[in-house]
């Protein structure tokens, strides 16, 4: 059930619910600010097995928004750890902490959603984007630079000195973001990856990229230290991504070393037809876990705390992750755990709920 214990790597979480990846648009230059603090005390005490921290950047010019949070720098470190050791002070169920590493690539220098979430215009202090190819996200958008090798190496040691920074940190999971349209599934996409050399073309070659990241980073981890992906199932697109490709990535991540993968989808393109719905992203889950022995998250419009259940005891999925369901709700497990029979501690200061 959601409630039963999972390991991931070295780590052992103790239930299947998982406080998605949220980013907060609400940093200063990188580094967190008291939203965050809030934000994740409250997730810290909400009992959930695992807690994604936001998409933060492993460069800067890889951060979505001007606001969003960094890993690149002393500064952004030092307000991380603060901030994870006072989300850990609050945690009785013992709570692990995951962070996401991602890269915007082609969708960076954007506004913040609540602005408009269009790319920055001149007066907005823009900055310089980059792509596996200079295909724009949507026409409105900056033509992206078109990343040379050296740029491929730069950016996969950002990613190797933000992994090391982050276990330093004392994250207990790191996840690379490799979905949602930004650079790893920019250069896995057919879509946005034209590129003639080894890093585009076939899907050996597009899987390149994500692949060589995600080794740099394993090799320089302490092992079994717990390394996962988030990834595109599908890009819901008749030229794009498809769950068979999917399917062949995971393949590919389990080979060398992956712990887990978080099943999304869509992101790379700007209005592809998605069948939104509740639990809409779980067929994608279910399949790609028939191919692989890692644990495999799911996500999508999943509030529902029996439902939620259910898709564990199908063996859809081994993990369950929600973001919205926490927006409104972040004792969403405490609820769940009263509906689904089962005992978990809650700070005593609020014992007394009704
Ligand atoms: C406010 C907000 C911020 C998000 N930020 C991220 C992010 O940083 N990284 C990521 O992979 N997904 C991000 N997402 C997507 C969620 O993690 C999740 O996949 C999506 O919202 C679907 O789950 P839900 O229906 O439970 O909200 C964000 C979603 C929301 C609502």
């Amino acid at each position: 059930m959601i409630f039963s214990p999972i390991k991931i790597g070295s780590l052992d979480v103790s239930n299947r619910i998982v406080v998605a990846p949220m980013c907060q648009y609400s940093a200063n230059n990188g580094v967190m600010t008291d939203w965050h603090t809030q934000h994740l005390m409250q997730l810290g005490y909400s009992a959930a097995g695992l807690v994604m921290v936001e998409a933060t950047a492993v460069e800067e010019v890889g951060r979505i928004t001007h606001n969003c949070v960094g890993i690149y720098n002393e500064k952004c470190i030092q307000s991380l750890k603060k901030n994870i050791q006072l989300a850990k002070s609050v945690a009785p169920n013992q709570s692990c902490f995951g962070i996401q590493l991602a890269h915007a690539g082609r969708k960076a220098s954007t506004q913040r959603p609540w602005e408009g979430r269009s790319s920055l215009t001149k007066d907005e202090n823009p900055w310089k984007t980059i792509c596996p190819s200079p295909i724009p996200f949507q026409e409105t958008w900056h033509v992206p630079q078109e990343m040379k090798l050296s740029d491929i190496e730069r950016v996969k040691k950002k990613f190797i000195s933000a992994s090391l920074k982050a276990v330093e940190i004392g994250f207990d999971l790191i996840e690379i973001h490799g979905t949602h349209g930004y650079l790893l599934h920019q250069f896995l996409s057919p879509i946005s990856n034209k590129r003639k050399d080894k890093y585009g073309g076939n899907l050996e070659n597009r899987m390149r990229f994500p692949l060589e990241i995600f080794s740099s980073i394993k090799d320089c981890l302490p092992k079994d230290f717990p390394l996962g992906m988030r990834i595109t199932g599908t890009e819901w697109e008749n030229n794009g991504i498809d769950e068979n490709e999917a399917t062949m990535f995971v393949k590919e991540l389990e080979k060398i070393g992956c712990h887990y993968v978080c099943v999304s989808s869509g992101g790379n393109t700007p209005s592809p037809k998605i069948p939104t719905g509740p639990h809409y992203q779980v067929h994608l889950a279910n399949k790609i876990k028939k191919h692989t022995k890692m644990v495999v998250r799911t996500v999508g419009m999943i509030t529902d705390p029996i439902k939620a259940n259910n898709i564990i005891i199908n063996q859809d999925a081994d993990m369950v992750a929600m973001a919205r369901a926490f927006l409104s709700n972040p004792r969403w497990v405490w609820d769940a755990a009263k509906v689904l029979n089962h005992n978990i501690e809650v700070p005593p200061q609020y014992a007394r709920r009704i």
